[in-house]
């Protein structure tokens, strides 16, 4: 049975600590968080589970074999570098770090106490993405793709639209599609980019919009606003066919929408096709009990810090592509 302790108690780290007190395999013992209001919520939700208002005295307990940690991304690198330290495996949210070299530590700590760094990259792990990534990957939609994904909404505030510890969209939200276009189409190469500051209120960047390319001739076009309402549009377009997510032009039946999540591969001569994968556990149990069997040696990390980092490095080349109006290269490797 492993022990888990959940530091940081606030949106994601209550949601991580319900995933992890309801997987089999472990058991959730320990809470951390400096605000007294997040640690009554979570005594409330954990009757018994016991409760530390900072990271270094949950990791300091010997009874605690792994953490998870889900505080403001500026503070990763901090907090989990003092758990690997104590070798405790770290399931660690995404985005990985606010930084390529706040990333960089964190590898090499993971590798000098020899003990795992897996990044909660869920989309790795969500049935719905993964049915579609295999078309993909599988080639139907032919070669080169180009995935297009647009989204505008009113974000989260706080921190979250803090330059140094969120980062804004352009890190925190848009990291999901990076990570995934790394997976699906290999080693991101460069990247151009713009951005529009729409509340000047905030100190990161809250709009903009760039093209990823890939060493593999795919592109990835994102788009994200998080000072703005608007259509989310999303698509993967290929010489041999496409995959439009929603309802598209095809309605599915009662069944079938009860049974997927659904999207749509639709092919050169328009034929349409349902593709999603059955309902099942949410990527959150799916994440978990990965994380869990890697633990235990059954496995091999799907997410790890030497991948996760990719997409910090893209999402650094978008912010400098930006101001600079011409391409960036994306670049992980350590400065010599
Ligand atoms: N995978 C996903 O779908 C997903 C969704 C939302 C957030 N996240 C990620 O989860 C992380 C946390 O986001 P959130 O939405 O829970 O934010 P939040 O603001 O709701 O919660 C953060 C919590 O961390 C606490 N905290 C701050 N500094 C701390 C420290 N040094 N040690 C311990 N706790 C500390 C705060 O008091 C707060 O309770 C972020 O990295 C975010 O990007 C991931």
């Amino acid at each position: 049975m492993i022990r888990i302790g959940s530091i940081g108690l606030g949106g994601m780290g209550l949601y991580q600590a319900r995933t992890f007190s309801q997987a089999e395999g472990c058991r959730l013992v320990a809470g951390a968080d400096p605000s007294p209001e997040m640690r009554e919520r979570f005594a409330k939700t954990f009757p018994g589970v016991q409760v530390y208002d900072s990271p270094e005295k949950l990791i300091a307990q010997p009874d605690i074999d792994a953490v998870v940690v889900a505080v403001p991304t500026g503070r990763h690198q901090r907090v989990a570098s003092a758990a690997l330290a104590a070798r405790k495996p770290v399931l660690l949210e995404k985005p990985m770090a606010r930084t390529v070299p706040q990333c960089l530590k964190l590898i090499e700590d993971a590798k000098k106490y020899d003990t795992l760094l897996m990044v909660a990259h869920c989309r790795r792990f969500d049935p719905h993405w993964k049915s579609w990534g295999e078309y993909v990957t599988s080639g139907r939609l032919g070669h080169p793709i180009l995935w297009r994904h647009a989204l505008a909404g009113f974000g989260p505030g706080s921190w979250f639209m803090d330059r140094e510890l969120g980062g804004g969209p352009l890190i925190d939200g848009a990291v999901h599609d990076y990570d995934f276009a790394n997976w699906i189409f290999g080693e991101p190469e460069s990247v151009v980019s713009s951005s529009i500051k729409m509340d000047p209120s905030v100190t990161a960047i809250d709009t903009g919009s760039a093209v990823v390319r890939y060493k593999n001739g795919s592109q990835l076009l994102v788009s994200w606003s998080w000072s703005a309402r608007g259509n989310h549009l999303h698509d993967v377009i290929g010489p041999a066919g496409f995959i439009q997510f929603g309802t598209g032009g095809l309605t599915p039946s009662a069944e079938e929408e009860a049974e997927n999540q659904y999207c749509y591969f639709t092919d050169r001569e328009g034929k349409q096709t349902l593709i999603g994968a059955k309902k099942q556990p949410d990527m959150y149990t799916h994440q978990a009990l990965h994380f869990l069997a890697c633990i235990r040696g059954e496995t091999t990390c799907l997410s790890p810090g030497t991948e996760a980092i990719k997409a910090i490095a893209v999402a650094e080349a978008i912010l400098k592509a930006g101001p600079k109006g011409r391409a960036v290269k994306v670049n992980w490797q350590p400065s010599v």
